[in-house]
């Protein structure tokens, strides 16, 4: 018995060693700048991965996956029931090519689901070393009112994206902004922000806009309050809570809880006292996001909020029950990528990742065994 924590079955070590192909370019299908590395290739991913291998070593930022679940859907277009060890097989030959071709400071992220999730994950844990194991994100691609009454089982609404670094202390992540809707903590308002601190006179925003529209408080809509902490995000705050020792610090030295007060940190910083807590103002939440100005939250590793309805033809592609929607992918690239980095998809289906791609100024390459998943023909 191996002495080593791993996941076995049969046919693991059979060794499947295709012979490197060449690519051939389709020069009826190119156009554009040809001096841009994006490519669609198609064909099987083993093969095709082989080909790009010692070309592509080390060169690519991000590769997102999503192979079939192998979930024995009937409604897909593609074969989602491959036996299980002949899947593992499968997924196992190609991760290791993918692990070469991957920068020392890039990622993986393979999303599946409840089947094969497990699974997965011990195999990229034996492949790409447990301490490169970056996260897993839930993501929640229906909502409970669309799926359809299952009496044995809970509803599946969610999905997984794990997540590998080839080198974790190499890996940068830029941390992802959400979009949100009218944020009620950040209810209050600096009527005279011009003069010095411990002069503000306040008010409750509510107070302010009704004023302004003209109309009583409880017809305010959440979309009038959103805009109106983004237009004044310098004079809207909240009061964050405060730790024990400085809410007795405030008492021990006879401080006006109801004046604001600057108070400096051990380690230098400036903050605002107030009413036992500490000034938070809205800006700090507000960033442009698509070129528009919105109030935001970091993201999280359960994503709830992207619109998986009427994705069907975005990019005017269909893909019955698997695409994935640009949103998704967006936000991948967003966290792992910048502008010019090189992605790609060995399980590319209808061309999400590639769109995404190519419109957030990345390079890629994308790889799809049907054709008429790639070509208009
Ligand atoms: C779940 S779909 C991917 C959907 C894609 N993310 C999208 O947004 O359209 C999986 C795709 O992998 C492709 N595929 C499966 N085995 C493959 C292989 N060995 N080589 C290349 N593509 C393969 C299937 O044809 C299918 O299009």
């Amino acid at each position: 018995m191996s002495n080593k924590l791993e996941l076995t079955w049969v046919g693991k070590n059979e060794k499947i060693n295709p012979e490197p192909r060449i690519l051939l370019e389709d020069i009826e299908k190119s156009y554009g700048d040809p001096q841009t590395e994006n490519m669609l290739i198609h064909g099987d991913n083993l093969l095709a991965l082989k080909a790009l291998e010692s070309k592509y070593s080390n060169k690519i930022k991000c590769i997102y996956i999503d192979p079939p679940y192998n979930a024995n859907a009937t409604n897909v277009p593609f074969d989602d029931n491959i036996e299980h060890s002949f899947y593992l097989s499968l997924m196992k030959c190609r991760l290791e090519i993918l692990v070469k071709l991957l920068k020392e400071d890039g990622v993986l992220c393979i999303q599946c689901d409840y089947n094969e999730m497990a699974y997965l994950k011990v195999l990229c844990d034996e492949i790409f070393g447990r301490n490169n194991y970056v996260t897993m994100v839930t993501v929640k691609t229906s909502s409970e009112s669309g799926v359809k009454v299952n009496a044995n089982k809970p509803a599946k609404v969610s999905e997984y994206i794990l997540i590998y670094a080839k080198n974790k202390d190499k890996m940068v992540y830029k941390p992802i902004r959400i979009v949100t809707g009218y944020d009620k903590n950040y209810s209050q308002y600096i009527i005279n922000p011009e003069d010095n601190y411990n002069e503000w006179q306040y008010a409750n925003i509510k107070d302010i806009l009704a004023q302004q529209l003209n109309k009583a408080k409880k017809d305010l809509k959440d979309e009038e309050l959103r805009t109106f902490q983004i237009d004044n995000r310098d004079r809207v705050f909240s009061v964050r809570d405060i730790s024990d020792s400085l809410k007795k610090y405030i008492k021990d030295n006879g401080i006006d809880k109801n004046i604001a007060y600057e108070y400096t940190t051990s380690t230098g910083k400036k903050t605002l006292l107030y009413k036992n807590g500490e000034i938070v103002f809205v800006k700090n939440k507000v960033y442009e996001i698509d070129g528009k100005l919105e109030l935001t939250k970091i993201a999280s590793d359960i994503w709830l909020d992207i619109p998986w309805d009427g994705i069907a033809n975005e990019g005017g592609v269909t893909l019955k029950n698997s695409k994935k929607p640009e949103k998704l992918i967006q936000r991948i690239f967003e966290g792992f990528t910048d502008e010019e980095d090189l992605v790609l998809d060995s399980f590319l289906g209808s061309g999400t990742t590639c769109a995404v791609a190519m419109k957030m100024n990345r390079k890629c390459i994308g790889i799809e065994l049907r054709r008429t998943m790639l070509f208009y023909e």
